[in-house]
């Protein structure tokens, strides 16, 4: 990592990862419960823990008894530090400490029932039967030598293990996941009555500490960002201004022309209330439009996008001196990310991809780099930007993609009608998809039904599993013309309908806004799609989604009275002849269309 650890913050929990979906979920539910926890890989040796107040041992795909499975130093159970294994990280101390483990017969994924057996610290207050969730293959068959079985279901007899005496318990079931009725409360109990961790933990309670480490990490130097008005790189500046003072940051944004309307009046307003002159804009939109004009493959426009950004950044890293010794860049890197670019051959690649601007380069080599956030989640981020006083609507705001709205503006090679087929007609529109673990590019296809019919969604979903010539469904909810009379036409990117794409987006989001449902849903995509008629040539489609992580994602429906609105005012627009839903769930979708 760029940044040195942090000396004046040790975690009192360390959570080793075994190659875990859930590990980042245990690390943010032990602070959530106030006490400051980071993630370690799972074979780091004993002595590098022995500071720790508790070890959870992560989940896995992995089977402890296959070649290559993760590891943990044994000497770890000899530390006299309270462990607590999860799922795979509970068959590993059975494993580890002469019990066995085997493989089922089936797996077990899902909702489960626990009744827990005898008394123990670790279920007080969550005794008896309770809802747990489990996700295995394997099981621990026998407990080693000194443990209790705790608790078990139907079909799993060791659900939960102790040895009370050497602090040391196994949970097959998942506490860290909200499924579980009392997994708060038996991680609370793990570590507050077993470990005997203290509070140490608020996000809140950071921006002291972190202006601290920022004046260290800086020294003389000054600091400057590229900022794009996103969450993360708004709250890492806001604190080196804090800790540096408004003579020696910068923010520098890039307007490509691409934003959605009033972004960098948004952006500019949000950093001058910062701090006078610290904010400073690179008009390249004429540069980023004139690169765009006539492009349709997505991918193309993704590389024409990225390789202009280089340029700019590269130029303004060039005449603002930026490259000179006595400045040094800031990043709004948040802890994932900080985990990943440590050590997995996955994060290489990703790195590579985001930071081709050789200047940039040049000062990460250089460790001339300061990131404040590196050790925080997203939602830590936010309550942090809470207490420096930024305002909610910053905070709170939905992903956008740094390529902007060139991606949700679609563009074809040739006018062809649409075709009816079986369940709907097939949209001869192409849209990026994910299916298994590559890329698609196919037809959509607008179902029958209308966008509230009853149990459309799973429809939708059934029908592109039996089609493998469409990726995505959608649902027409208003049209000046019939479906069948429907085509597309050959369209490129232009400013003409990137400005149709912005104002549509302007609609929808003033609408979601004011009605609220800009909070139930994660993201909100509007795309324009060049399917029409001769006098009206594109339609909008509305993608609310629900996610976590942005990895996959649920269609959302839209409440009809808001969906009546958005119609109405949508087709009132220039050149606009329907408007869609996308029914379709992330797979085999993408979130964004492109
Ligand atoms: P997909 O479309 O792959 O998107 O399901 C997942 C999430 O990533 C966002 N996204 C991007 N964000 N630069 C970004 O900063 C990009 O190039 C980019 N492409 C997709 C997308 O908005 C969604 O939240």
């Amino acid at each position: 990592m760029s940044l040195s650890p942090d000396p004046s913050i040790r975690p009192q929990v360390v959570v080793l990862d075994t190659g875990g979906q859930y590990c980042h979920l245990i690390a943010r539910k032990v602070r959530e419960l106030g006490v400051y926890s980071e993630i370690r890989p799972s074979e780091t040796p004993a002595a590098q823990l022995s500071h720790a107040r508790g070890i959870i041992i992560s989940g896995g795909p992995a089977s402890v008894y296959e070649p290559g499975a993760p590891q943990v130093d044994p000497a770890i159970f000899e530390l006299g530090i309270p462990v607590l294994g999860l799922c795979y990280g509970h068959q590993t101390i059975a494993w580890h400490l002469g019990g066995q483990v085997e493989r089922g017969e089936k797996g077990e994924y899902g909702l489960a029932w626990l009744e827990t057996l005898q008394q123990d610290a670790l279920f007080e207050g969550a005794e008896g039967r309770q809802q747990i969730w489990m996700s295995h293959r394997d099981s621990v068959t026998r407990v080693p030598p000194g443990f209790a079985v705790l608790g078990s279901t139907e079909t799993c007899a060791v659900a939960a293990m102790g040895d009370a005496a050497r602090r040391i318990y196994g949970l097959q079931f998942h506490p860290e996941v909200v499924h579980t009725a009392n997994g708060k409360r038996i991680l609370a109990n793990f570590l507050f009555r077993i470990c005997g961790c203290q509070p140490d933990w608020s996000p809140r309670e950071q921006s002291a500490r972190i202006q601290e480490e920022i004046r260290r990490v800086a020294g003389t130097r000054n600091v400057f960002f590229f900022v794009s008005g996103g969450v993360d790189s708004t709250v890492a500046f806001t604190l080196c201004l804090r800790a540096l003072g408004p003579e020696r940051v910068r923010a520098l944004y890039v307007d490509t022309g691409l934003m959605r309307a009033g972004e960098t009046e948004f952006v500019r307003n949000v950093f001058e209330s910062l701090g006078r002159g610290v904010f400073a804009v690179e008009d390249a939109s004429e540069r980023f439009l004139a690169a765009l004009e006539g492009v349709r493959d997505p991918e193309q426009k993704r590389r024409i996008i990225g390789e202009m950004f280089v340029d700019v950044q590269e130029q303004i890293l060039a005449s603002g001196h930026y490259l000179e010794g006595e400045w040094i860049l800031g990043q709004g890197t948040i802890y994932p990310d900080t985990i990943e670019s440590g050590g997995t051959a996955k994060a290489d690649v990703i790195k590579t991809h985001h930071n081709r601007v050789s200047g940039i380069q040049r000062l990460i080599a250089e460790n001339r780099i300061v990131e404040p956030l590196h050790s925080l989640y997203k939602d830590e981020v936010r309550e942090l930007g809470r207490e420096l006083g930024l305002p909610e609507e910053l905070l709170e705001r939905h992903p956008f993609p740094g390529p902007g709205l060139a991606i949700r503006c679609l563009c074809e090679d040739s006018a062809r009608p649409v075709e009816r087929l079986p369940g709907g007609w097939l949209a001869p529109l192409h849209s990026v998809g994910v299916q298994g673990d590559s890329r698609s590019y196919r037809p959509v296809l607008i179902v029958d039904d209308a966008p509230d019919a009853p149990g459309l969604h799973e429809k939708a979903a059934e029908l592109i599993n039996r089609n493998a010539a469409i990726n995505r469904a959608i649902a027409l909810a208003a049209s000046h013309a019939p479906i069948a009379s429907l085509q597309t036409s050959p369209a490129a990117l232009c400013r003409t309908r990137l400005e149709r794409l912005r104002r549509a987006d302007a609609i929808v989001r003033e609408a979601v806004h004011r009605t609220g449902f800009d909070r139930e849903v994660w993201q909100f995509p509007v795309i324009l799609v060049p399917l029409g008629t001769p006098e009206r040539p594109d339609s909008i489609v509305l993608r609310p989604v629900h996610s976590v992580d942005g990895m996959t994602a649920r269609a959302v429906p839209l409440p009809p009275a808001l969906r009546g609105e958005l119609c109405g005012r949508l087709l009132a627009e220039d050149g606009i002849c329907a408007v869609f839903v996308d029914l379709t769930h992330k797979p085999p979708g993408t979130i964004e269309w492109e």
